[in-house]
């Protein structure tokens, strides 16, 4: 799979061939020079680059990053994108996802609800990618509000986290569940599991029927 612009596999501490961006590290990150570390275990779109999923990113891309936490994956991809909207409901992680965002000129923090797309409408410019790792029941539901702002030939690169719908029942099940109401919006292009970094999540990339 070819990575995008300003995604790299670098020898840091001593291992070879690991992602990594041009940014700023956050925390603990290996670096090498001006890369730094891009560790799958925490990212699920790192994960899905490692499993050789086709993101379609090339880099320079505008995103809308829905899930943004404190900005550990939504650091990496505005390393290498365009304008990278970054959706973050919870106050706590907005503070360091702000701290993040201060020495990246292309990372825009909002603290917004993602199953509430009309209210950052106004903000957020059509994207050629729509990244989702919010990691709560309804997933599928909030990929498919936030299609409006998908570009007709843009992706959808959605990580689904079974126990976040259903904690009792096989994952399976829950990811074909995730799969049909999708199915409305998006062509589903490619799923993959992404283990063994994060257990039980399903990657999925899709583009909009649109
Ligand atoms: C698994 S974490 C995201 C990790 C992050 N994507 C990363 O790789 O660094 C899920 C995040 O989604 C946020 N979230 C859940 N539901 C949300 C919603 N409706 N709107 C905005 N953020 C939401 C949670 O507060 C949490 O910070």
């Amino acid at each position: 799979m070819t990575l995008p612009d300003g995604v790299e596999r670098r020898s840091i501490d001593r291992r070879s061939a690991v992602l990594a961006t041009r940014g700023d590290p956050i925390g603990d990150e290996g670096t090498d020079g001006p890369w730094r570390e891009w560790d799958p275990n925490r990212s699920k779109l790192g994960a899905m680059i490692e499993q050789g999923m086709d993101t379609g990113l090339a880099g320079g891309d505008t995103v809308l990053y829905l899930g943004a936490a404190a900005g550990t994956t939504a650091s990496h991809v505005a390393d290498f994108a365009g304008p990278t909207y970054a959706v973050e409901f919870a106050a706590r992680p907005m503070r360091d996802l702000l701290d993040v965002a201060e020495s990246r000129d292309r990372l825009f923090p909002l603290l917004k609800d993602a199953r509430k797309p009309e209210t950052y409408g106004h903000v957020v410019e059509p994207v050629d990618c729509l990244v989702q790792d919010v990691a709560t029941r309804g997933q599928a539901r909030v990929a498919n509000v936030n299609e409006r702002f998908l570009t007709a030939d843009g992706r959808l690169l959605l990580s689904v986290k079974a126990r976040s719908e259903d904690a009792t029942r096989d994952p399976a099940a829950v990811f074909e569940d995730v799969l049909e109401t999708l199915r409305t919006t998006y062509e589903v292009l490619e799923t993959s599991s992404l283990e063994p970094f994060h257990q039980d999540h399903l990657g999925v990339v899709a583009r909009p029927l649109k």
